[in-house]
């Protein structure tokens, strides 16, 4: 079967280099075909597990928003026709409604709606229209002159993203990332459920909230015990219980077990204190430690700033950097969030 991927546009690569990692990390094997930014279809993904890879989508996806499956591939010409020669009564039971969705298209979303829903009701029987609350979603997305016909499987919960930002936790600290950035991270460590994941620079546990809503086993530790507590407290507030907590310098971590993921974002510029460590000697002084602590099999997320060269650091410990994507937050700073791994 086919999936359409309907994702955020808020940066170029982000959303599906999130998305190949959850399809990487959890076996999820599928063609991978990129419409336009924002717009991805998987081709030839297995029927057998489709509800498990639902749920497990649903569960972890931060810049995805919505996941349809295809049931048909049409055009401006052929578009009638192709709503007729479907058999309805297969995907809808009883009310449905139509929802169209636009990329780089002259087509109206009004129009069109309105066209798919009368040559649906004049060709089945037994099924009604309700705009508020269909029981089948028909999603229509309109590409150029290309429509995909598709039922809406998935939409996910954008509200979680709201309603975790940082103002918004009990234990509030200025200088944690946004919640959906801090999910895309933690899923391109590849960690899965029940796995150990790692923040040493924990914070306030904005990633480690993400982790854990995931379903991580979490380890976070922070130099200063205020922040090591309020990491605490927030995760209590989620619910999160599979977690540790270590008032340490990330200089002294040492892991009875090693772990499968660290996704951190270590201090840097002026507004954050790095204990007594200079500059850009944090990431030297991380690069070091961290290494002992992962399984060689693990990866490592990171934030950095664009100014500070991470290769030669890594390099130097016996790492590889696999992915960088760069986030411009605002004219003189560029975030880089690497993936990173052991040397094979
Ligand atoms: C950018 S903040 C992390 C923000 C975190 N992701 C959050 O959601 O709040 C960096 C954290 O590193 C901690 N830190 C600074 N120097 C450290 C060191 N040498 N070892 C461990 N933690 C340190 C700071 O106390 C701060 O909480």
């Amino acid at each position: 079967m086919e999936l359409l991927c309907i994702q955020s546009q808020e940066h170029p690569e982000l959303p599906l280099a999130e998305l190949k990692a959850v399809m990487e990390c959890e076996n999820i094997s599928a063609e991978i075909d990129v419409i336009t930014e924002g717009l991805v279809i998987l081709k030839n993904i297995s029927n057998d597990n489709i509800d498990s890879y639902y749920e497990i989508l649903t569960r972890r996806l931060g810049y995805t928003h919505e996941i349809h499956e295809i049931i048909k591939e049409s055009n401006t010409d052929n578009f009638d026709e192709d709503i007729l020669s479907i058999n309805w009564s297969e995907y809808i039971d009883g009310t449905f409604a139509v929802r169209v969705k636009r990329f780089n298209t002259e087509i109206g979303t009004v129009a069109t709606e309105r066209r798919a829903g009368s040559l649906i009701l004049s060709n089945s029987d037994n099924i009604k229209v309700n705009l508020s609350r269909p029981e089948t979603l028909i999603r229509i997305v309109v590409h150029k002159n290309d429509f995909y016909i598709a039922i809406e499987r998935i939409k996910l919960n954008k509200k979680h993203f709201e309603d975790s930002k940082p103002h918004k936790r009990p234990f509030f600290y200025p200088g944690s990332m946004n919640p959906k950035l801090a999910r895309c991270m933690v899923n391109l460590s590849r960690v899965k459920e029940g796995q150990l994941l790692l923040d040493p620079f924990c914070g306030t546990g904005g990633i480690l909230i993400e982790a854990g809503l995931i379903g991580c086993k979490l380890v976070g530790s922070d130099i200063y015990w205020k922040m090591k507590n309020g990491t605490s407290i927030n995760l209590d507030y989620y619910g999160i219980t599979d977690y540790r907590t270590f008032n340490i310098d990330v200089r002294e971590l040492k892991m009875y077990e090693k772990v499968m993921a660290v996704v951190t974002d270590p201090p840097y510029g002026i507004s954050t204190s790095t204990g007594d460590i200079e500059g850009e000697d944090i990431f030297k002084e991380f690069f070091k430690s961290i290494y002992n602590n992962m399984r060689d099999d693990a990866y490592l997320c990171m934030a950095s700033p664009h100014y500070v060269d991470l290769k030669p650091m890594a390099d130097e410990i016996g790492f590889d950097i696999v992915e960088q994507y760069g986030i411009k937050m605002h004219r003189s700073l560029t975030r880089i969030i690497s993936v990173i791994c052991k040397k094979h």
